[in-house]
């Protein structure tokens, strides 16, 4: 027996979504192609592009299909930063927030170590929320030197929802484009690409049900962006490389499944949430919900547990076939503190000692029994042995 519930970090392929994938697989000819092979794989990947732009509420023409989110959020912020660089070489700031994931952080300081950009953070409170009057007071001050603004629609460790249209709205302003990374937002709660305001937006399949390898960075039709992959021209000049139909079929699907069933399955993932956080919270003082008191997604979980590594409670409930995680499955592996709980002002002891806990579609109220039953022991045993490591 086992229980998957690291849903934020990938989710099991939806049973329709791999027929759809396979079937797709078979079909021969490259959509570039000018035969009447290559034009039908093309018309699939259009029917994908069509179908998939109705999910995110944007025009068609403004979906450019990648590798996956990591590929979108460097290809959104590289791109907009030398396209607005050039223009202005007064542009150099780049604004964002240490609670982003590495997809977007590391692009920014490699930008800021090799070409120059400044990077400037939008202070985060105790419960990740980002300061928008701090932002708003930014702008008026130093509008001119900024080249974009990224900010991530929900955090994909704590859940945590940035209201995204304020951010848009104050850079409206100053004409500044914003890119959100709505990797973990997309198909786990509204998000219209065109009531946004955004400029660009990045999303992947493998967190919705869809294959991992795809993804697509929705770019605006008034955004000019450089390329960062240089090639055949494909998807508008903007990403060179033959285009994967039959992944973006299938991601195309996944995206129309959550987004029908969007309000239910955030009606049940809350009332899972919330019995979980109900029954954790009772086991002992020393867990507690991260960032109770801001907006959170329904399907992610984050619990902080004082004197107790997050790494000892992961590999006690792996032993039990329950698996969970401490955050980022990104930095899994590497036994340093997240880089999102820092951002929010807890110590390096604080940020080790925490454990998420992520629904997807298949998951059920026997998951959260099964969870609720084996936690107590776990816990007492990670917070005996983090008392013995003292
Ligand atoms: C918030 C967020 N952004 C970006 C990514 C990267 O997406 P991908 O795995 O498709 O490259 C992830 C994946 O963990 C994520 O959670």
């Amino acid at each position: 027996m086992s229980v998957y519930l690291d849903n934020a970090a990938t989710t099991p392929v939806r049973a329709e979504v791999l027929t759809e994938y396979t079937k797709y697989l078979q079909l021969l000819g490259n959509p570039s192609s000018v035969h009447t092979s290559g034009q039908l794989v093309r018309q699939a990947l259009e029917e994908a592009r069509e179908s998939l732009a109705k999910t995110i509420d944007c025009d068609r023409s403004e979906v450019l299909f990648t590798s996956g989110g990591t590929e979108s959020t460097n290809l959104a912020i590289k791109g907009i930063y030398w396209q607005r660089s050039a223009e202005n070489s007064k542009r150099n700031v780049i604004i964002t927030a240490g609670t982003e994931h590495h997809g977007v952080i590391d692009p920014i300081e490699w930008l800021e170590a090799q070409q120059s950009a400044e990077i400037v953070l939008v202070p985060v409170n105790f419960d990740g929320e980002i300061d928008l009057d701090w932002l708003a007071e930014y702008l008026t001050a130093d509008h001119e030197r900024v080249a974009l603004i990224s900010l991530m629609w929900a955090n994909n460790e704590t859940g945590v929802i940035t209201d995204i249209n304020k951010v848009t709205a104050l850079a409206k302003k100053y004409l500044i484009p914003v890119h959100t990374d709505a990797v973990a937002a997309f198909g786990h709660m509204p998000t219209s690409f065109k009531d946004s305001g955004l400029q660009a937006m990045s999303i992947s399949a493998h967190k919705i049900g869809g294959p991992v390898g795809v993804g697509a960075l929705i770019v605006s039709r008034s955004t000019k962006l450089v390329s960062i992959i240089h090639g055949g021209g494909q998807e508008r000049g903007m990403r060179s490389g033959t285009m994967n139909a039959p992944a973006a079929k299938a991601f195309a699907l996944a995206a129309e499944i959550c987004i029908q069933n969007l309000h239910s399955e955030i009606q049940r993932t809350q009332l899972l949430s919330d019995r979980l956080v109900a029954e954790v919270s009772a086991i002992t003082e020393n867990i507690s919900l991260t960032a109770a008191k801001a907006n959170r997604l329904a399907n992610i979980t984050h619990f902080t547990l004082a004197g107790a590594s997050g790494e000892s409670l992961l590999f006690l409930l792996d032993q039990k076939g329950i698996f969970v995680s401490t955050g980022s499955a990104c930095q899994a592996g590497v036994n340093r503190p997240s880089h999102v709980l820092i951002a929010m002002g807890r110590t390096e002891d604080q940020a080790k000692g925490c454990l998420r806990i992520t629904f997807g579609h298949d998951n059920t109220e026997a998951d959260v029994e099964c969870v609720i039953q084996e936690l107590p022991a776990a816990i007492e045993s990670a917070l005996s042995a983090g008392l013995s490591s003292q």
